[in-house]
């Protein structure tokens, strides 16, 4: 309790009133003793894609841009400078090995070369943080290379290596670096001079506070996310814009050298850093369920040229999916269960999710699902199984494959809905009528977008209120997660975003605060509720005045209301608990809003977070005020 006795007072004689002088817009009953259904444990998750930079230049710690020469622009992220009787060439001859093709080649006859890397948007560094810097190199050079880290003319932190023989073989080098002050944007210089030739690869620049290869701060807004589970690595990522660049969970692990690097379908290139052994790590240190998705065997749809793995070959992609279980599943005396324990990880992970295809349709989808459904279940009958739903989230091809999956016993049929505020404000009641036997449903992606695709306080209400309507059907969305997570500004191709950073900053847009406060304030179970006079119509269209949802946490035994305003005025509520109940008096509110619902967040200020209180001396029933443009998060104590 950080506020005053003062504020207190004037807090709830503002808000709450014993006796309503005025007759409150709308009376918002609550039923106690009517409960039901349970809010599914896994509701609130993220999605997580390289897109935007998310992961490389982004959750990935390194530093540098094209350590490895593999960029389709092999020069990509340096600038290599040569005084005379030098020559600097990448080559492919001598390779570190055959995933990692290019290599930097330096011939010298007593001269010098100069390689500077300025990684993303120049090298962000800390004074006195330790930064590891490490290359492989080979061949025969005599002379001295040193690395330093440099902001404009001065140097910040110095190295080097002096080299004597001949190095016949591919071998690494660590160096350490220590800057000796704050900077956002430096850049690393490798100052070679001597003579001979010297193969240089994988350049790598990372500083030691990292957790596997991932930054801390962003890691941190994961967790205060509190997800239930990670859906990864995409989305259109997954699928490729060819089944070249399609997502092959393989290639993503062991040394990162030995990664197979690509391009991908977002346009750039992915070091595959961070790949899904890392993936599972970060889930495990979310404590949220990995559901991993895989390629359907064909390449992204939405896309013209799709191609589909010819269907004498889909064994090897089904094989890859199997393979993926037991290496995050199985014993360490199987083949890929002892690849995860080589890794560092001999215990299981237990993956009991995962998804086949992103945003596919038709029936070349369907043969294909079906045919990896029948050998996962034959193999893991217990895993559960997603199946994609279309980009589009009603229409012709929407409705062919809810037909398909219901007649064909799909368990979790993946929507994604990318609309605008007001369809959010006008579907909230979309999933009160599906079908409580068929399918789950999977949320996999979804985001309002505002004219001009703004990140404001807007978007963010039309998700809120939406969200009360996924929260109240919890029984059939058993998983939701917005979409995209990440943007590194400077460097997206997609907005709206739900994080937003740098190379050293960070901030939630109010998307990213709506998301926060459903997950923090999920409760167990569904109460019964209802508003009077919610329904507002506006040119014919039907909204609702104030969007709600009412739920129990049963450990913390306290009601939790969740009230929308996204209208421009605000709206009195008369809460009135029916049924057996006693409060304790106290309440914890969490209020997000402000003055224009244009409001965005940013590095400089963060106009929209919540704020929150504890309030005491509530008694039932009492009004309420939601403020204009507000989400609201009333916690009841109850005495029971
Ligand atoms: O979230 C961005 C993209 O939107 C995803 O990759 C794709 O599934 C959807 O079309």
């Amino acid at each position: 309790m950080r506020f005053t006795t003062v504020f207190l007072f004037i807090l709830v004689t503002l808000l709450f009133f014993g006796d309503s002088p005025l007759p409150a817009q709308h009376i918002l009953e609550v039923y106690v003793d009517q409960m039901g259904p349970r809010i599914s444990p896994l509701l609130y998750g993220i999605f997580f894609e390289d897109i935007n930079h998310a992961v490389d230049g982004g959750l990935y710690a390194e530093l540098l841009r094209n350590g490895s020469f593999e960029h389709t622009n092999r020069r990509e992220g340096w600038v290599i400078e040569r005084g005379e009787r030098a020559r600097a060439t990448i080559v492919s001859e001598e390779p570190l090995n055959r995933n990692n093709p290019n290599y930097l080649k330096v011939e010298l006859e007593d001269s010098a070369v100069k390689l500077v890397n300025t990684g993303y948007d120049g090298i962000p560094l800390k004074r006195g943080e330790i930064y590891l810097l490490s290359f492989y190199t080979k061949g025969d050079f005599s002379g001295k290379l040193s690395a330093s880290l440099v902001k404009g003319e001065e140097k910040l932190a110095e190295t080097d290596v002096v080299f004597q023989q001949g190095i016949p073989n591919w071998q690494k080098i660590f160096l350490k670096l220590s800057p000796k002050k704050d900077v956002t944007d430096a850049r690393l210089v490798v100052l070679l001079e001597g003579t001979g030739c010297l193969l240089l690869d994988m350049f790598s620049l990372m500083s030691e506070k990292n957790w596997h290869g991932m930054r801390e701060d962003l890691l941190r807004m994961l967790e205060s996310l509190r997800p239930s589970f990670v859906r990864f690595p995409g989305g259109c990522l997954v699928e490729g814009d060819s089944l070249e660049n399609a997502y092959r969970w393989k290639e993503t692990i062991g040394p990162v050298e030995e990664r197979r690097s690509k391009r991908n379908l977002w346009g750039y290139h992915q070091s595959f850093g961070i790949g899904f052994y890392e993936y599972l790590l970060l889930c495990e240190r979310l404590g949220a369920k990995p559901l991993p998705i895989f390629n359907a065997g064909m390449s992204c749809q939405v896309r013209s040229g799709t191609q589909y793995c010819p269907a004498d070959q889909l064994d090897e992609w089904i094989q890859d999916v199997l393979d993926f279980l037991e290496f995050a599943n199985g014993s360490v005396d199987t083949p890929w269960g002892a690849v995860r324990a080589s890794l560092g990880h001999p215990e299981p992970f237990n993956v009991e999710y995962i998804g086949i295809g992103n945003e596919n349709w038709g029936p070349p989808y369907h043969i294909n699902f079906e045919k990896f459904r029948k050998a996962i279940k034959e193999k893991y009958p217990n895993v559960k199984i997603v199946f994609s739903g279309p980009p589009s989230y009603e229409g012709t091809n929407f409705r062919q494959a809810w037909k398909w999956a219901k007649e064909n016993d799909v368990e979790i049929f993946d929507e994604h809905i990318y609309a605008s505020p007001e369809w959010f404000l006008a579907n909230t009641d979309r999933y009160d009528t599906y079908d409580r036997n068929g399918p789950k449903v999977l949320l996999g992606e979804y985001a309002a977008h505002t004219p001009g695709r703004k990140n404001n306080l807007q978007a963010a209400l039309a998700e809120a209120a939406f969200m009360t309507g996924l929260e109240r059907n919890s029984d059939v969305v058993i998983m939701a997660s917005y979409a995209p997570l990440f943007n590194r500004v400077g460097w997206s191709q997609w907005v709206p975003d739900l994080i937003w950073f740098d190379g050293y900053r960070v901030f939630g847009t109010p998307s990213y605060y709506v998301q926060k406060i459903f997950s923090e304030n999920r409760g167990d179970v569904v109460v019964r509720s209802t508003l009077t006079n919610e329904e507002y119509r506006v040119f014919g269209y039907r909204y609702k005045h104030l969007y709600h949802v009412v739920t129990y946490d049963q450990k913390g035994e306290e009601l939790i209301i969740k009230v929308v305003n996204p209208w421009p005025e605000d709206k009195s509520v008369w809460i009135d608990l029916k049924g057996k109940v006693e409060l304790t008096g106290e309440a914890r509110i969490v209020v997000l809003t402000s003055a224009d619902q244009l409001d965005e967040n940013s590095f400089e200020e963060l106009k929209v977070v919540p704020k929150e209180n504890v309030l005491f001396g509530i008694k039932n029933p009492f009004e309420y005020t939601c403020k204009a443009f507000s989400v609201n998060v009333i916690r009841l104590k109850l005495r029971r």
